[in-house]
């Protein structure tokens, strides 16, 4: 009896110096196999960002959809991915609402603070979207009406970037953004790299995309705080995937195939 209550403790006590080591406060990490219990992998995203992701019909599609897959297959477990608004996201995901936050996600201090991240996938940049008329070569973005996806790093370019803004006017998404600037409601959009292309593809009469030349930013995804187990499967994911030319498939397809 006493031997039995004895192992009983000193199995707690490793517990409990186990879950000391690690970020986490609450105890061991049974990330992977809480998704593998409940055979499914909820991904959160924002599907108005081609190429990563974007409503192709009904279904959602692009290459964070097809890095979801590739994780999901590696679990053995059924790929569930909600949209939802870009801002939330992280406290989504904090808050255990969902497995993974995988949207063009950009690593900063602040969602650090909640979050845990990947390794990085992509890097890029923000690029501004304008007018066609508009010459990029001379075009200074302070004193200007600014549109950008509320909550995103183009939402806080313009205070690393040290631009004074006329009015900065925040959407749920690029999309809505981009039809605001044909509207002539607003004079430009700030916008990751490949959606500022794609959005001026898509609205060439109307539009073009430049690089102003800001800081380098790199995707990464998120999960909550303390899933090394779930860390170290994204990340043999995400390997594979840029290892194998995947990734670059994968920008391509869905850069060709998003309208
Ligand atoms: N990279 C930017 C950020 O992290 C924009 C991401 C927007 N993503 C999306 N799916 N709408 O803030």
């Amino acid at each position: 009896m006493k031997k039995k209550i004895l192992a009983a403790l000193l199995a707690a006590a490793m517990t409990f110096a186990i879950a000391g080591c690690s970020d986490s406060n609450s105890g061991a990490d049974t990330s992977v196999q809480d998704i593998k219990d409940k055979g499914e992998l909820v991904v959160l995203t924002n599907a108005a960002f081609p190429p990563f992701e974007y409503m192709d019909g009904d279904q959602i599609k692009g290459v964070d959809i097809d890095i979801a897959q590739a994780i999901a297959d590696k679990l053995g477990v059924k790929l569930t991915v909600t949209n939802m608004d870009f801002d939330p996201i992280v406290d989504y995901v904090k808050n255990g609402r969902g497995d993974l936050g995988i949207a063009g996600m950009t690593i900063n201090d602040e969602r650090k603070e909640a979050v845990d991240f990947s390794n990085e996938y992509i890097t890029t940049t923000q690029y501004i979207i304008i007018p066609k008329d508009a010459d990029e070569t001379t075009f200074d973005p302070n004193g200007k009406v600014i549109g950008v996806q509320q909550g995103t790093t183009g939402d806080f370019v313009y205070a690393s970037e040290e631009i004074e803004a006329k009015e900065v006017k925040r959407y749920k998404s690029a999309v809505d953004a981009v039809a605001d600037l044909k509207a002539g409601r607003i004079e430009c959009v700030i916008i990751d790299e490949l959606p500022a292309k794609k959005l001026a593809e898509q609205n060439a009469d109307a539009v073009k995309a430049y690089d102003p030349g800001y800081e380098p930013e790199s995707y990464a995804i998120a999960m909550k705080k303390g899933s090394t187990e779930l860390q170290t499967v994204v990340n043999e994911v995400l390997k594979e995937f840029a290892d194998s030319g995947k990734l670059e498939e994968s920008i391509v397809a869905h850069t060709s195939n998003a309208q």
